[in-house]
């Protein structure tokens, strides 16, 4: 059971973000990456759609013999791992909307926080606030088109600078210290934002966090993978081979390593 898989999956490349974190903690793991991409964008489809994709990637991650299962997405966790955990024998681990260290950060009491809409609609996220931005002020943003334009590489330029300007420039405004990355997908943006933010705005990826409730997760379970070797990991699309490739060459500076992609089909 240790030398078995981790999955993990996002509506598409966010994850990577994610992956990159846990990949870093966690070498000698191997993980099984899907990035859902033949259902991308994740944010403005209902929560019942969501989770009847997350319950058929989780029926394929079962079948591959994974130990558990990390929800690297923000919308999907938000839309479907309460559900998942109660139907699924393994462990999953999700993402966290980081309010808390965004609060505990902030000087000026200002935080700005941009997820999708999903996201911003479940429960999780409500909960969350009510708990720890208590004392501050929360400006959120659904970062419409976001999504789609990591999606297609378009991570700096004026086409990136023209969408987040108008999210950004009124949190600029309102003093924001702290800006929370709410979707996995933001992290592959953070130049292009801290260029219009300006260097004073930290930005908060809650990835490392994640990765770090995977391991104490393994650790208690007892099924850290204890192979001497590094661990070979496996990265899937649901979409078309070719346009996912030619996106994730222009990703591949953040990412770090070059990425081999298969193409996945539930269908099957
Ligand atoms: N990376 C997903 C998240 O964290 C993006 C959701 C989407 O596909 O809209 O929310």
């Amino acid at each position: 059971m240790n030398e078995a898989p981790v999955g993990i999956f996002d509506s598409g490349f966010g994850g990577l973000s994610v992956w990159k974190e846990c990949k870093a903690l966690l070498p000698k793991e191997q993980f099984i990456y899907i990035a859902d991409q033949a259902y991308c964008p994740y944010g403005p489809k209902s929560q019942e759609a969501i989770l009847q994709r997350g319950r058929e990637l989780s029926h394929f991650f079962i079948q591959k013999g994974v130990k558990l299962i990390v929800i690297a997405c923000n919308t999907a966790t938000a839309a479907a791992i309460k559900q998942l955990r109660e139907e699924f024998p393994i462990p999953f681990v999700g993402m966290e909307p980081a309010i808390k260290p965004a609060a505990l950060a902030s000087k000026t009491g200002h935080i700005g926080i941009l997820a999708t809409a999903g996201t911003f609609a479940g429960q999780h996220f409500k909960n969350t606030r009510e708990k720890f931005a208590q004392d501050v002020e929360l400006h959120i943003q659904v970062g419409e088109g976001l999504v789609e334009l990591v999606e297609s590489g378009k991570i700096k330029g004026a086409e990136c600078r023209a969408v987040l300007e108008p999210f950004l420039l009124p949190m600029k405004d309102k003093r924001i210290d702290q800006l929370v990355l709410g979707c996995t997908h933001y992290p592959f943006l953070s130049k292009a934002i801290s260029d219009i933010l300006g260097n004073k705005v930290n930005l908060i990826d809650p990835a490392p966090a994640v990765a770090r409730q995977l391991k104490r997760l393994l650790i208690e379970k007892k099924q850290m993978n204890k192979s001497p070797e590094k661990g070979i990991d496996i990265f899937f699309t649901t979409a078309s081979l070719t346009s996912s490739q030619l996106t994730l060459k222009r990703l591949e500076d953040i990412i770090g390593v070059e990425i081999n992609l298969s193409a996945l089909s539930l269908e099957d």
